[in-house]
């Protein structure tokens, strides 16, 4: 476990205390940074019309990333765990309203009430468990699917975020998906050490292409889209899906030439199961 990280330090409410909030009205490479990030985190969510849109901002802080929609003429909410990074919000006088919650814990708005959703550097704080009540699997699930809820049927929501690992990607995507959500990641300059930023696009109306990552000159922009489980099925091309009629009976077949003991096959077999007793 590497000690550099952040979350590997404290658990975020006590991390982003007041010395560590202040850097973000003090230290103007950070604040840079997370402007830059705001900016092409709102640039991939694609919101199509030249209009104000109602957008959550989950892991708001000190409300750099809000300011960054405020100007862009949107109506924002910000959700943060720490009431220093809060403190400074308000400090700052964002137009936003804040809240002090734990997104690991779910969102609590109505269904369908946000246009979309921003997260900058956030998201890879959920995947620790900082309390023994803590599994990262059930607060990823509550909050992705919290989310799903509370965002309209043409939403997105976009995710900087800094994966430790490709087992943290996956552990991510995977309760996204269980979600409902499509979408994929848009890695941009995916050849760089330091440029090099992770989009998570999540989307709620269905799998849209991914929008181009950056690059610079000779690099290759990269992105990956995943799909949900029904998609997955439906691209299954030749292999049967598990628990199939067919997949039953090429089982049985295999079964057969180990020498094993296999009923025989009969109408019913592989047969639905009506789940009545
Ligand atoms: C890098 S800062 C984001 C800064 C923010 N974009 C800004 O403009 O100041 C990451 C934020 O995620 C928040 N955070 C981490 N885990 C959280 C959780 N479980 N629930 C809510 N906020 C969380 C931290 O408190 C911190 O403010």
């Amino acid at each position: 476990m590497s000690f550099k990280r952040p979350e590997h330090k404290a658990p975020p409410e006590l991390f982003y205390n007041d010395e560590e909030a202040r850097k973000y009205t003090q230290n103007s490479r950070m604040i840079d940074i997370q402007v830059q990030m705001s900016e092409r985190a709102i640039e991939l969510l694609l919101l199509s019309e030249k209009r104000p849109y109602y957008i959550l901002d989950l892991g708001c802080g000190s409300g750099l990333s809000g300011s960054v929609l405020e100007e862009q003429g949107h109506n924002w909410v910000g959700l943060d765990i720490s009431s220093s990074m809060l403190f400074v919000a308000k400090e700052r006088e964002v137009e936003g309203d804040l809240l002090l919650a734990d997104l690991g814990n779910g969102l609590p708005f109505r269904p369908g009430s946000f246009d979309g959703a921003i997260s900058i550097s956030t998201l890879q704080w959920l995947c620790n468990a900082d309390k023994s009540c803590h599994n990262p699997v059930k607060r990823l699930y509550a909050f992705f699917s919290s989310l799903f809820a509370c965002l309209t049927r043409t939403a997105r929501a976009v995710f900087q975020f800094y994966p430790e690992n490709s087992e943290q990607i996956e552990l991510i995507t995977s309760q996204a998906m269980k979600a409902g959500f499509f979408g994929g990641l848009v890695v941009d300059y995916p050849n760089s050490t330091k440029a090099k930023k992770y989009f998570l696009v999540l989307m709620t109306g269905g799998n849209m292409p991914l929008p181009k990552a950056l690059s610079d000159g000779e690099e290759h922009a990269s992105h990956v889209q995943f799909t949900n489980r029904r998609e997955k099925y439906k691209n299954l091309k030749g292999k049967c899906v598990k628990k199939s009629k067919n997949w039953i009976l090429e089982k049985k077949e295999r079964r057969k030439r180990q020498g094993k003991n296999v009923r025989p096959n009969t109408k019913f077999t592989g047969r639905p199961r009506s789940g009545r007793f």
